[in-house]
């Protein structure tokens, strides 16, 4: 019997992947910290949700701290792209500490949105991850007015005071798709229910699921580079498979492939989250060369040029003149 000839193998480079303005901003604004004041910058939280991010910051002399109250009193402190609550601000201003807000603009705009309509009482009906920390800092700014809907299983148990004043806002980093259906399930409840100004998953989150999708149609295997608590990279993960791929895994890091994940595969899709440097991209790249993928093509879904200008605190000069 013939052997079947085996197909080419191929890698599918996700684009856009990888690191979002909000992100790049927040890194800058730590690596900034460090320069103008020395180590130790403290930082509230992993300022991105990415291992190899931040234990390099912590080589550079950044110390990550759960809470402010374990600052020392006058330090600077930096506060992470996910953004914090009213509370967390006036915490660090009570202890005296020097903040840095790298809370990304695209969060901030949620914030924003959530005090607004909760100043126009309505209940916010905030779609997103319970303890993911977006979340608490986006239900901080509206704490009396805002219900989590953790999942589209929630919707039945909702309960409102005014089921025709209730508005929609969303994590920024959640699945596109999933989110419509929970939007779909609200409204099923409440006809009434409004929507947000503009959309509140965020371009890059978008994007990358777009790009995902594209490249699942074609590869067997998806490997997403990311962290295991960050949002949007586990949604890439989701995505891919509901979109094709026969299976998909998130790493770290290239060391974490593992062999078996490749037998009988000819085409590897690739894509990283929203906090992930190139570096660890390409080093998965070299590993599936390797291992006979040396072809690479990239699938571009959009192009990205967005850059945002960094924390306030860090565009003044050393005077204090901005
Ligand atoms: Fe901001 Fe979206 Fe990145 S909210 S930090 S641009 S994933």
């Amino acid at each position: 019997r013939d052997n079947p000839v085996p197909l080419p193998k191929r890698v599918i480079l996700a684009a856009p992947r990888g690191y979002c303005a909000g992100v790049d901003r927040a890194v800058i604004a730590v690596e900034k910290a460090l320069e103008r004041f020395g180590a130790p910058v403290y930082v509230r939280k992993q300022i991105v949700h990415n291992i190899h991010v931040v234990s390099t910051l912590e080589r550079k002399g950044a110390i990550f701290v759960d809470e402010v109250d374990e600052v020392p009193v006058g330090s600077h402190i930096v506060f992470s792209a996910h953004g914090v609550s009213p509370a967390v601000v006036q915490g660090a201003a009570d202890r005296n500490l020097d903040a840095i807000d790298a809370t990304c603009p695209l969060v901030t705009k949620v914030h924003r949105e959530a005090v607004r309509f909760s100043r126009d009482d309505f209940e916010i009906l905030l779609i997103g991850h319970r303890g993911h920390e977006e979340v608490e800092g986006t239900m901080g700014h509206a704490p009396e007015r805002t219900i989590l809907v953790n999942s589209p299983a929630d919707v039945p148990n909702i309960v409102v005071n005014n089921p025709d004043h209730v508005v929609w806002l969303s994590q920024t980093t959640l699945s596109v798709d999933e989110t419509m259906e929970t939007v779909r399930l609200l409204r099923e409840r409440f006809p009434n229910l409004q929507d947000p100004p503009s959309d509140d998953i965020c371009y890059a989150t978008t994007n990358r699921q777009v790009a995902i999708k594209k490249v699942s149609e074609q590869a067997e295997l998806v490997i997403v580079v990311g962290s295991a608590n960050s949002s949007n990279t586990v949604r890439l993960v989701d995505v891919a498979l509901e979109n094709g791929a026969r299976a998909a895994y998130r790493v770290d890091y290239a060391s974490e492939i593992q062999q078996e994940w490749l037998d009988g595969v000819s085409t590897v899709g690739v894509s990283s989250g929203a906090s992930v440097p190139e570096v660890l991209v390409q080093e998965v790249l070299n590993d599936l060369a390797d291992a006979g993928y040396a072809d690479v093509q990239q699938v571009v879904t959009a192009e990205e040029d967005l850059m945002f200008s960094l924390p306030k605190e860090l565009r003044k000069d050393a005077n204090g003149n901005p």
